[in-house]
């Protein structure tokens, strides 16, 4: 579980446009600041034992750093993200760096927010969808990178606040999901609460003021997970469980309106 990583430097990191309620091009992030947290993270993820590829920022794509958008990848597969305008010049690198990588590669013929809106948890696909993910997608997903229907958990977030999935949940392990509640329709609740009785997932509430610090926008590999500051409750509840805790600063990506999930693209 997230053992190989690709990552995107913070060079030209910059808030030209608002597409999320984070972003407010009057707030703009202190680029060196952000390059070391962003390295910060890169040293956490390999003290974790995760090895993180590199691919090169490029100038005209300042939202480039948010890497798990490109792409849902699994196996020798990969359906690229289809992101809103702002940050289609994206595709083209992400596209001929995976195809280099020697991955298939499939373009989504619906907007799709890559593993903002996709997230593996052993042989299920949690698939957010009503923001910047087209539910079509999950059909998709499903033929192209062989998930079964019941496979493909179905979850919507109820509004722009959690414009991808990763930042109303998070895949700790294979049987420990972290989530809001409050950030998803009554029938996404009721398909994780089934998760829970009918496969014994443990499901770990967390509150609309840790969640909204992106306290789900993290990364585990089931042993380490990697996560912002800002949300002991959270981390107090992962370590209890047995998970080591990593707590790292985000002030700087946060305001792309992302964080530690973001930043990495899971191969
Ligand atoms: N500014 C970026 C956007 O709005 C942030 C993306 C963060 N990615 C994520 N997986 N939540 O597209």
């Amino acid at each position: 579980m997230n053992s190989e990583i690709l990552v995107c430097d913070a060079s030209y990191f910059r808030i030209d446009y608002e597409i999320n309620p984070y972003m407010d091009t009057g707030l703009q992030p202190d680029v060196r600041a952000a390059i070391a947290e962003h390295e910060a993270i890169v040293r956490a993820h390999q003290a974790a034992g995760r090895h993180v590829r590199h691919i090169p920022a490029a100038w005209e794509c300042p939202d480039m750093v948010y890497t798990a958008n490109a792409a849902v990848v699994r196996g020798s597969r990969a359906v690229l993200g289809d992101p809103p305008p702002e940050r289609k010049s994206e595709v083209p690198y992400f596209r001929d760096w995976l195809e280099a990588d020697g991955f298939e590669v499939l373009e989504a013929p619906y907007p799709f927010s890559g593993q903002g809106d996709a997230l593996a948890c052993g042989e299920l696909l949690l698939a957010g969808y009503g923001q910047r993910t087209d539910r079509r997608m999950h059909a998709v997903l499903a033929d192209y990178l062989d998930y079964d229907a019941d496979q493909i958990v179905a979850l919507r977030t109820i509004s722009a606040q959690w414009y991808d999935l990763d930042l109303a949940v998070a895949v700790v392990a294979a049987d420990t999901i972290a989530y809001r509640p409050h950030a998803l329709d009554e029938p996404s609740r009721q398909r994780l609460q089934g998760l829970h009785r009918d496969r014994g997932l443990d499901l770990v509430e967390v509150s609309t003021a840790e969640a909204a610090r992106f306290a789900l926008n993290l990364v585990s590999d089931g042993a380490t997970v990697t996560m912002t500051a800002g949300a002991p409750r959270l981390a107090a509840d992962l370590r209890a469980r047995g998970f080591t805790v990593v707590e790292l600063d985000t002030t700087e990506l946060r305001k792309g309106g992302g964080g530690v999930r973001c930043t990495a693209l899971t191969l």
